[in-house]
């Protein structure tokens, strides 16, 4: 089967690595020819996943297509879709997630419990809804990493709001955040990760690590299971999702949002699960059984980020050290160039007991520093 992926990131690199073990054609469309994934494809193809023709033109020859970012120009995957190749998954369900409003709107009509939301068409629109606040606003389309999102807690704060259409969502009093993949194959078939927990850096608000299974009372495990599945199931799409999700003071279980592809909060599944994520999203496009989801062990991710105050070529400073370091497993995704904040790489680390895993998290991040 020949096989694409639109966009040559880190998780396209990933499901790269993961392909190695099939009898599988792989074609990357993507802008840099010096992404993470260009060369671990059989085929390179340069251009913009948000161009219709450029995502038509490639989609074209192939079999099966997938994402690795919802970024993608949706219309040219519908009319692919149309014409018998296969999209991972479906294009109505990149439509629905792609857009933040769109998204919100569906979780309510499906009666799946997310934070309650007004729609804002500008700043202007914002200002008229002073009595929501506190509130979180996130701009509907192009936000990734904490960028598309603004925390605005009293009047003052509007300012910081986005000029563009958006979501003002009550703010949660999260306790714990908790990430959990879905994957469902053509038959509708569905496995479920166990959850991973989020731990976040309240300065940069990017994740710091992550501890998987979550340290969460058996309950509130099968309910947000039973939340992450059914949404899953009403997306009515085949393919790999992630669900993220809030757990608040009160232990009610609020959707935050969905990711339709492979996700950050699922690295670890590489080492830390019978099947990683990257597998399963092969199996279900190459039409084999799913795998199994389960842990073998616990685990963390540490993700190695661009220091602050370096630009330029990458160094790793303690890598030996890290390297030196028992169960754990290095992931430097090849960027040639680091900056603030860059996502680099990762860190998985195995061990029994969360503790161990907690401070080898903690020797990790004062361990390895990206400079230039
Ligand atoms: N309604 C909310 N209440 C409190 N915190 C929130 C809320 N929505 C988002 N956040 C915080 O902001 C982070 C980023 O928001 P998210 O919607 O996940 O955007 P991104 O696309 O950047 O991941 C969340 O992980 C959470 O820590
Ligand atoms: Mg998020």
């Amino acid at each position: 089967m020949k096989i694409g992926i639109l966009g040559g990131g880190q998780l396209g690199r990933m499901l790269l690595q993961a392909a190695a073990n099939y009898t599988v054609e792989t074609f990357v469309l993507e802008n840099d020819k010096n992404c993470p994934a260009a060369h671990l494809c059989h085929h390179f193809v340069k251009g913009d996943i948000r161009d219709f023709e450029a995502v038509y033109q490639f989609g074209k020859k192939l079999d099966a297509l997938t994402i690795e970012i919802e970024s993608v120009n949706v219309e040219a995957l519908e009319k692919l879709e149309s014409e018998g190749v296969k999209i991972y998954p479906k294009p109505s369900a990149i439509r629905t997630i792609k857009n933040k409003i769109k998204q919100k709107q569906f979780y309510k009509q499906h009666e799946i419990p997310s934070p309650h939301f007004i729609v804002t068409k500008n700043l202007q629109d914002l200002s008229n809804h002073r009595h929501f606040l506190p509130a979180v606003h996130k701009i509907a389309e192009g936000g990734y990493d904490g960028k598309g999102v603004q925390i605005i807690r009293n009047e003052r704060m509007i300012s910081k709001g986005f000029d563009a259409p958006a979501i003002l969502e009550k703010m949660v009093n999260i306790k714990k955040e908790i990430a959990i993949i879905v994957a469902m194959n053509d038959k509708g078939e569905t496995v479920v990760y166990p959850p991973a927990e989020m731990i976040f850096d309240p300065v940069l608000n990017l994740l710091d690590y992550q501890i998987s299974p979550a340290k969460i009372p058996q309950k509130i495990c099968w309910k947000a299971e039973s939340i992450a599945k059914k949404l899953v199931q009403e997306l009515k799409s085949p393919g790999l999702f992630a669900v993220e999700l809030f757990v608040d003071e009160n232990e009610n279980i609020w959707v935050n949002e969905t990711a339709p592809r492979v996700h950050n909060s699922g690295h670890h599944t590489i080492e830390a699960n019978y099947c990683s994520q990257y597998d399963m999203l092969w199996r279900i496009m190459l039409q084999y059984p799913l795998g199994n989801s389960n842990a073998i062990m616990p685990s963390a991710i540490v993700n190695i980020l661009g220091e602050d105050g370096y630009n330029g070529p990458a160094k790793y400073e303690g890598l030996d050290k890290v390297l030196q370091m028992e169960n754990v497993f290095v992931h430097l995704y090849g960027k040639k160039e680091t900056k603030p904040g860059r996502k680099m790489g990762h860190i998985t680390i195995l061990n029994k007991d969360y503790t161990a895993l907690v401070r080898s998290a903690h020797a990790i991040k004062s361990t390895l520093k990206v400079i230039a």
